[in-house]
């Protein structure tokens, strides 16, 4: 039976190994580095930032399943085989950006970090709380994850809109796309979501000139950046410079266009900014394994992979 290649290149791959042999049935599991064998028996190839050149050394590779939501280093590669290629997405993955979204929308909102700042000096000071309602809150991309973390806002009440490519449309949720539409969608947004894949179109989407344009001087009582999609995306001299002249009063970064984030970045310290090492997406290998296997043994039917992307479109 053709072989499945696991190509993970992280401090997951220990676990993918272990969930993608329970599941993988008869099927013979190949791991990358030391143990890819034969690479004329792969056919399937289950990645995560693998080396770009592997996949083109597996002659009779049938698809490629990325391990993970963003196929921007997937799609880097020059020498990417012409075969489908999906990523991975699982009520799972959209739940934990929903769950990370939801945090930091509301450490936003309730005013946390200064809350936190207070209890460090025993300060007992309560600051005014506008209602949920009373806040713009916009979310950038507006896919499967996207339209999940928009509708659990709008669950909590806040005054939620949605931007994207192409028109979308979700209830409860003020939709805008398109160049044409980025404008309107900024003015009524107090707290910036961004959701969106890497392109060429989205990189260094999110700069000053854009930072400019959101709504300041509502109810959130100031402008908030929370950004979980791509760091190549964010300019990050444009993110302190709008949180040092007021444009932003906060901001939650989970992604840099450097990563790891240079110990020497002045955003590590900035007393606006909170910092997470691209975990929001984190998923386990033991829910997705059994997924990813079904996916291919779909597939081996004469089944299309689910999710699968659109290489002109870039995800
Ligand atoms: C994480 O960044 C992912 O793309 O799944």
């Amino acid at each position: 039976m053709s072989a499945v290649l696991l190509a993970f290149n992280g401090p997951q791959a220990g676990e993918w190994i272990e969930a993608l042999r329970a599941h993988a049935g008869g099927r013979e599991l190949r791991v990358w580095p030391d143990a890819i064998g034969n690479a004329a028996d792969i056919a399937y190839a289950c990645v995560w930032l693998a080396p770009h050149g592997l996949l083109a050394a597996c002659p009779n590779l049938k698809a490629v399943i990325n391990l993970g939501a963003g196929v921007d280093h997937l799609l880097a590669d020059p020498a990417l085989p012409p075969v489908p290629v999906a990523r991975v997405a699982h009520p799972d993955l959209a739940a934990r950006v929903t769950e990370y979204v939801v945090l930091h929308v509301l450490m936003h909102h309730r005013r946390q970090r200064r809350y936190d700042a207070q209890q460090r000096q025993r300060l007992w000071l309560a600051h005014d709380q506008p209602a949920a309602s009373e806040v713009g809150v916009g979310v950038m991309g507006l896919g499967v994850i996207g339209s999940h973390a928009a509708a659990a806002l709008g669950r909590l009440g806040f005054n939620v809109a949605g931007w994207s490519r192409s028109p979308k449309s979700l209830p409860g949720v003020a939709t805008f796309h398109g160049e044409a539409g980025l404008d309107a969608f900024l003015a009524r947004t107090e707290t910036l979501v961004c959701l969106l894949p890497q392109t060429p179109d989205t990189e260094g989407l999110l700069n000053l000139a854009l930072f400019r344009k959101l709504k300041r001087g509502g109810a959130a009582g100031g402008a908030f950046l929370i950004n979980a999609g791509r760091g190549q995306l964010q300019v990050d001299t444009d993110i302190l410079a709008a949180l040092n002249e007021g444009t932003l009063d906060g901001a939650t970064l989970d992604v840099f266009p450097q990563e790891p984030l240079p110990p020497e970045s002045p955003l590590w310290a900035h007393p606006k900014v909170t910092i997470t090492p691209h975990n929001a997406g984190d998923i386990s290998p033991r829910v997705f394994a059994p997924h990813v296997m079904a996916q291919i043994e779909r597939f081996e039917r004469g089944l299309p992979l689910d999710n699968l992307i659109d290489r002109t479109r870039g995800y």
